[in-house]
């Protein structure tokens, strides 16, 4: 079965192609990307109208960029997979309108994915792939979860950010900082120069004794650092903050990632989501895990951020699974807001 995936609800148009054979993990045809990172950075941000503009004027040539790198044709398609949501409305429509379009000119099924469930199951088409059960450490530009994954579509929710997501945190320290967008690889990469211990920063709900996560605190509390250095800050202080901002953010990361493992039993962890590329988190989690026994898996680092690929693989494993049926209606909704325990 060929099912074409596409990604389209914040700022990367993506589209790919997976084919499912027996019970066997799908196998990912081909993906074609499109950042929208260079137009949104005049802005400092995701401007949406723009983001859904630029979808409409991306999504079928790149649909047909991964037919011609596979050799296949559009005729060959089984089943058309969407991201429904959680991102930004007018995006998710774009991806939507033209999943359904698509369906209906070729009289196949067509499949909303959850977007998370996407960056949850993309570690699958990786060259060392998880087996189930797994904890899973969720960290994108929305989203900061933890959850217990039995199988697909068996997701339980173990604690999530009462107030900004890791990315939202990493973004608008770098803000902060005078980085541009998106900050969270940007502070990364200045980080690499400064001292994590340099400034003190708080390790929100680090020791709350449950899995719930808070960023808030900390972009004030970086807020405070820039007003005290001043306009003429030197860029060894920059670096410093950066480097104590990615600590402060990558050991909670790190002690609540452990501690659900500690409260589920399990010895596999699951990192996904943008957040996810972090270096330094991937180092730390890799040597703390080593420790305990514990395998990690992470997706391969160009599938961490959004992509088509992790859209077309979670449709089709839904569909394995018997988790999902595709329709045939084409009535198409989006979900801006959606819960992935409730899928
Ligand atoms: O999963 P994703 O591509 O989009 C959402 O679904 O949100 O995640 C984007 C987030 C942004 O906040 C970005 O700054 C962050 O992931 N990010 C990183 C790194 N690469 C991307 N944060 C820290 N270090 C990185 N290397
Ligand atoms: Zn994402």
């Amino acid at each position: 079965m060929l099912v074409i995936g596409i990604e389209s609800s914040c700022d990367e148009t993506g589209v790919a192609l997976v084919q499912n054979v027996g019970s066997a993990v799908p196998r990912l045809l081909s993906h074609a990307l499109h950042s929208q990172i260079e137009m949104h950075q005049a802005y400092g941000g995701v401007v949406p109208e723009l983001a859904s503009r630029d979808h409409i004027r991306r999504v079928l040539p790149l649909a047909r960029q991964v037919l011609q790198d596979s050799g296949r044709s559009l005729a060959e398609v089984d089943v058309v997979a969407y991201t429904r949501g959680p991102g930004l409305a007018g995006a998710l429509l774009v991806g939507a309108g033209a999943a359904c379009a698509l369906g209906a000119a070729l009289g196949k099924p067509v499949l909303g994915v959850h977007h998370l469930e996407g960056h949850l199951l993309s570690p699958f088409l990786s060259t060392d792939p998880p087996e189930f059960p797994f904890v899973a450490l969720l960290v994108s530009g929305g989203h900061t979860q933890l959850m217990r994954v039995d199988g697909v579509g068996q997701y339980e929710l173990l604690g999530e950010t009462i107030d900004d997501a890791a990315g939202e945190a990493f973004d608008k320290s770098a803000k902060l900082l005078g980085l541009g967008y998106p900050g969270g690889p940007q502070l990364a990469r200045l980080a690499e120069f400064g001292d994590p211990a340099a400034f003190e920063l708080p390790r929100p709900l680090l020791h709350s004794g449950n899995l719930d996560f808070s960023f808030a605190g900390l972009k004030t509390a970086v807020w405070t650092q820039v007003r005290k250095l001043g306009s003429n800050v030197c860029e060894q202080d920059r670096a410093h903050l950066a480097a104590s901002t990615q600590a402060a953010i990558v050991e909670v990361l790190l002690k609540k990632s452990l501690k659900a493992l500690k409260q589920t039993g399990l010895k596999r962890l699951v990192v996904a989501g943008g957040v996810g590329a972090n270096r330094s988190l991937r180092s730390q989690l890799d040597e703390a895990c080593r420790r305990r026994g514990v395998r990690v898996h992470y997706p391969e680092l160009a599938l961490c951020t959004d992509n088509g690929a992790m859209i077309a693989l979670a449709g089709a494993m839904r569909l394995q699974a018997g988790r999902a049926q595709a329709r045939c209606d084409y009535a198409f909704d989006v979900k801006p807001r959606w819960d992935l325990a409730s899928v």
